[in-house]
């Protein structure tokens, strides 16, 4: 009798050890679980065979028993758990875990979209270095030392006495450009710079340049206004009245600066605009010939024009950002608009 007990309990588990490799989810669980342990399982049968026996073979068959079920119900919880770790993490039914891709800054969207305006005009597009020296900043444009200009730009040098700098704007690129290829020439030069101001609304001593250039014979002031002019449309994808009024930079002449009518207020008047309807958007004019002849341009035979805008202003009136700090801050809130 004890012998015939014995041999069915060790056949239950091998069984039960078999039958467990064929569960592979909880209702197949569940039926592996009634059969080896359920009431009428043969588990439980035997179970009630010990009250017939001696309590010798009692006590020896029991603790058997007792510890095939122990083994079973540890292969039970452990299966269990096993396969709700596997449907956790495979239940198609669960909803999607976003995943969060990085993207672009808004001033980089703001740039290539600049620079795809004008590459349909037929602009390249030239890069020039962050860390300038005063000739290319300065003086190769038309600003020697001691010229009360320089003051325009308020510097942040790195080694006075060696005239190295942070180029103050894209400027020093067009030098560049020039030094290296004959013309004509057709680039925008986006970039980096620096200049000793305060960080407030409208400032920040870390900004966004578009320099752009174009030189050939016969250029005259009329292909830049026409030039800007369809540059504003397209990037404000609507019609907007342009001004050109004079200005001042030592490397062009006649210089103008670009407003456009506030974008903001429809020229009404707002703090935008200070009131006056019209934002001042970039600076511009024709190339100096002092600047042609310090990159060995002919100036009788060559004319050009050039321009220089700021980007974070027109990405702010784009998307009517009030506070250009927001671009240097990486709050995701505000990055994840754009
Ligand atoms: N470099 C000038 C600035 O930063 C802008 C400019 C560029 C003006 C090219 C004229 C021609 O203010």
């Amino acid at each position: 009798m004890v012998e015939k007990i014995i041999e069915d309990i060790e056949k239950v588990i091998k069984e039960a050890k078999e039958g467990i490799k064929e569960v592979k989810d909880i209702s197949s669980l569940e039926k592996w679980r009634v059969k080896f342990l359920g009431r009428k399982s043969l588990l439980t049968q035997l179970f009630s065979h010990l009250a017939h026996l001696p309590l010798e073979e009692k006590k020896f068959v029991g603790e058997k028993l007792n510890s095939a079920k122990n083994l079973l119900t540890q292969l039970y919880e452990e299966t269990k758990s096993g396969i709700e770790k596997i449907e956790t993490v495979y239940n198609l039914s669960f909803p999607g875990r976003k995943i969060s891709i990085g993207k672009f800054h808004v001033i980089t969207k703001v740039i290539d979209e600049i620079v795809k305006i004008f590459s349909k005009m037929g602009f390249g597009v030239a890069e020039g270095p962050e860390i300038e020296t005063e000739y290319y900043n300065f003086t190769a444009l038309n600003t020697p030392e001691e010229h009360p200009a320089r003051d325009i730009w308020d510097t942040f040098y790195i080694e006075k006495e060696k005239g190295i700098l942070l180029r103050t704007h894209t400027s020093p690129v067009q030098i560049r450009v020039m030094e290296k290829y004959p013309p004509p020439l057709k680039i925008i030069a986006p970039g980096k710079c620096f200049r000793r101001d305060a960080f407030d609304s409208s400032h920040s001593p870390v900004f966004h340049q578009i320099e752009g250039l174009m030189v050939d014979e016969n250029i005259k002031f009329t292909h830049l206004k026409g030039v800007l002019s369809y540059f504003i449309q397209e990037f404000f994808k609507r019609e907007i009245k342009v001004v050109f009024s004079p200005s001042y930079f030592p490397f062009t002449e006649p210089s103008a600066e670009l407003s456009i009518l506030c974008v903001i207020c429809n020229g009404k008047g707002c703090s935008t605009c200070g009131n006056m309807g019209f934002l001042e958007i970039l600076g511009c004019g024709m190339v100096h010939p002092n600047v042609f002849r310090n990159v060995g341009y002919d100036p009788d035979i060559y004319t050009g024009f050039a321009f220089g805008m700021g980007v974070e202003r027109l990405a702010m009136l784009k998307y009517g950002i009030d506070d250009i700090r927001y671009f240097f801050l990486n709050d995701l809130k505000f990055l994840e608009q754009f």
